[in-house]
């Protein structure tokens, strides 16, 4: 059983390709709408949210995990892996290899939080890759509330104004290629294409899945494909917005749970 989990909504673009690539396996979703958002806190703080979300996910007995979270990725991803003894796939590497791959002028722009920013995980993995590239980062923690908040179409008046905003520096570095480094914004994928047309958009959710469907076999033993969705908070609002995105009803029911506990 995979477990996948994310501040809110965002880790959704993780697992909608985790159910295309892997679609016999049962996974759990948890997204702390709670506590969310993650990307404007301490190191410290995301290390102990992660922490109980992991905990929670091992103990409906997840056997991998996907961190489908940029802040956590980056900030957390070390600890974790040193705390819980299952493979954990966070959303820096993929995204990083995908778009060294992909950039053609070695400019590379990252959308992210500022926690993602700030650790510099990306900077250094890409680094790694290609010392040659200039990677152009920008915090946008405001795309973060929008998306929690249902502002997902690609007209979106408010969505326009922030993008304008956060996409000057990359437009100015004449960037080929942008990372979604944090998961939520490749909800807005439409939005942020109408204002960089030509650019190459790296999905870091989608990334991670694909890096998971390779280290994982399509089936599990006993399972059937079965999604389970659980938030720390208000169920009904994230059941909707999730469906919009997912693109089909949730046809789970999702459920609350206190993730303090954990
Ligand atoms: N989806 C998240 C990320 O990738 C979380 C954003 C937040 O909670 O601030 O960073």
């Amino acid at each position: 059983m995979i477990g996948i989990f994310d501040s809110g909504l965002g880790g959704l673009t993780a697992l909608r390709e985790a159910v295309r690539l892997l679609p016999g396996r049962d996974i759990v979703y948890f997204g702390d709408t709670g506590r969310i958002p993650y990307g404007t806190r301490s190191p410290e703080t995301i290390v102990r949210y992660a922490r109980q979300d992991m905990r929670f996910l091992c103990g409906e007995g997840v056997d991998v995990v996907l961190a489908a979270c940029g802040t956590v990725s980056s900030t957390a991803l070390d600890t974790l892996r040193q705390e819980f003894d299952l493979p954990i796939i966070g959303v820096v590497e993929g995204a990083a290899q995908t778009a060294v791959q992909r950039t053609k002028n070695r400019k590379i722009g990252l959308l992210a939080t500022g926690a993602t920013v700030s650790s510099g995980a990306f900077a250094r993995e890409i680094g790694a890759l290609d010392p040659q590239v200039e990677l152009v980062s920008v915090a946008c923690p405001l795309l973060v509330s929008l998306v929690e908040n249902g502002h997902i179409a690609d007209d979106d008046p408010m969505v326009e104004l922030a993008l304008a905003d956060y996409l000057a520096p990359v437009r100015e570095a004449r960037v080929d290629t942008i990372i979604l480094g944090c998961t939520h914004f490749p909800i807005l994928a439409g939005a942020i294409a109408r204002v960089m047309p030509g650019v190459t958009l790296i999905n870091s959710g989608a990334e991670a899945a694909k890096l998971l469907a390779a280290q994982v076999p399509p089936i599990g033993e006993g399972e059937t494909g079965r999604v389970r969705y659980f938030v720390s908070d208000s169920a009904p609002g994230f059941a909707r917005l999730a469906s919009i995105f997912l693109g089909a009803e949730i046809e789970a029911e999702v459920n609350r749970i206190e993730i303090e506990r954990f």
